[in-house]
């Protein structure tokens, strides 16, 4: 195999802010401590998602170009819908603008108020649609010892479910989903194993199993780069192996569709797309477009073919590897092994002088910003802690992560580098890093509005 580099080359570049000290932490006391907030004026890095923010081919550039923005029947769909059906097996296809249009549509008219969506961890969008459903997510993730590198750590405890199933509950389990990748849990893969022990549970108790596909083709590199049995598969046999066990799935294609924007879901049963058709309609747009242009159809269709390519995905995989090792060498206790669309970072560990409530991965991010305007996203107790009806401290997320996001082909091994002695800097005075309180919080994802205030004032 020929040494890992990037397998492209740039054809068009953006320039990146460099704003100096007292610009970024101007710009972060402006966004009330919250690096959603913050303009992106101001970021020299953007490592806060992978979604959405990946840089298009040239050959996605020149499909825009293609698009037709018919109303209805456009020659669009047909090749988006040519591409999800030859990939997926499912033979219903529906785009809609992106992931959480789909989990709104599919979960809402799916379950009704007191049933239970049980997944290997519902995505914090999806439990929304969930919740707002009237209905309860229930994750039940593999049990993974802290630290404890497993090769399919995205997987779902079946042993649990089947115990579920078989109790007082079991009636109420409307579907069964499976987030591939586990983005809650590290972007870590679900093994083809743990999808066929989970369709069969499905199967024997009649419940629909459903993928959340917005990383399928990372999840099949992953799977084939961990499972002998299915390293002799290109990335698009095993993605098929899997798709092939659920009913239907959903996906953010601003994930593994390598664009800016789209989504879908495909499905195998018609009546159940002829319901949600009807949905679409009312919420996205006519069934041939749903929510998005002509063109975005075309460059999805195109994204989703790259997508699978296995020096594509071999790129993803191994410049994440890298930059963990980087980041460790900087003194950041990473996550192992590590996935393709991101590094995870245990803030709780390093700032082990701060208490969950006191947001640990908050503060680190902040701190991050302020070192060298880089932005990543905090994954603890901000986003997956609950405040206490009771008025008391947050009942805390179970772990105080970072997550450095990886966007698609946007970002070198220079820029990568230029983030790691940012990180290095940071590591190096975690012992003063302040903790943070929260000043103002509305609805379910309050990490996108949310007011902070570092302890000890500004
Ligand atoms: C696993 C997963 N599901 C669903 C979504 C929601 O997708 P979107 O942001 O396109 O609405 C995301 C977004 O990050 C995700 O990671």
């Amino acid at each position: 195999m020929p040494p890992f580099m990037e397998p492209f080359r740039i054809k068009a570049v953006e320039p990146i802010p460099f704003p100096d000290a007292g610009q970024r932490r101007a710009a972060l006391v402006a966004a009330g401590f919250n690096l959603f907030r913050v303009p992106a004026s101001a970021i020299t890095i953007d490592l806060l998602t992978d979604s959405g923010t990946s840089a298009m081919s040239a050959a996605q550039w020149s499909a825009l170009f293609s698009g037709d923005e018919s109303y209805a029947g456009a020659r669009s769909f047909d090749r988006f819908e040519r591409v999800v059906r030859e990939l997926t097996g499912y033979p219903e296809v529906l785009p809609v603008h992106q992931g959480r249009a789909a989990e709104r549509i599919l979960l809402h008219r799916l379950l009704e108020p007191g049933e239970l969506s049980v997944a290997n961890t519902h995505f914090d969008s999806t439990r929304a649609s969930v919740e707002a459903a009237g209905a309860e997510a229930l994750d039940l993730p593999v049990p993974v010892e802290d630290d404890t590198p497993v090769p399919f750590g995205g997987d779902l405890d079946v042993a649990a479910l089947d115990r579920l199933l078989h109790g007082p509950d079991g009636a109420r389990i409307r579907c069964v989903v499976l987030t591939i990748t586990n983005n809650a849990r590290g972007g870590q893969p679900v093994s083809v194993a743990n999808a066929e022990a989970t369709r069969r549970l499905c199967t024997e108790h009649g419940v629909p199993l459903l993928l959340d596909a917005s990383r399928f083709a990372e999840n099949a590199y992953l799977v084939r780069a961990r499972s002998a049995e299915h390293a002799p598969r290109t990335p698009r046999e095993v993605a098929r192996l899997i798709f092939d066990l659920a009913d239907g799935c959903w996906a953010s294609l601003k994930k593994d569709g390598i664009a800016n924007i789209g989504g879908l879901i495909a499905l195998r049963d018609p009546a159940l797309a002829t319901r949600y058709r009807d949905q679409l309609i009312e919420t996205e747009g006519f069934p041939t477009y749903g929510g998005l242009a002509g063109r975005d159809l075309d460059a999805l269709a195109q994204g989703l073919l790259e997508v699978v390519e296995p020096a594509y995905l071999r790129y993803r995989a191994e410049s994440a590897l890298w930059f963990a090792d980087l980041l460790e060498q900087a003194g950041l206790p990473v996550l192992r092994p590590t996935g393709c669309h991101a590094v995870y970072v245990d803030a709780g560990r390093l700032l082990g002088h701060l208490r969950p409530q006191e947001l640990p991965a908050t503060a680190f991010a902040n701190e991050l910003y302020l070192a060298g305007a880089v932005r990543v996203t905090e994954l603890g107790t901000l986003v997956f802690g609950r405040p206490d009806p009771a008025g008391g401290p947050d009942v805390p997320a179970p772990r105080e992560l970072v997550r450095f996001a990886l966007p698609r082909r946007v970002y070198t091994a220079s820029h990568l580098r230029y983030v790691a002695e940012v990180a290095e800097q940071v590591a190096a005075k975690a012992a003063a890093v302040p903790g943070y309180r929260i000043v103002r919080q509305t609805g379910a994802l309050r990490q996108f509005a949310a007011t902070l205030e570092p302890l000890g004032g500004t």
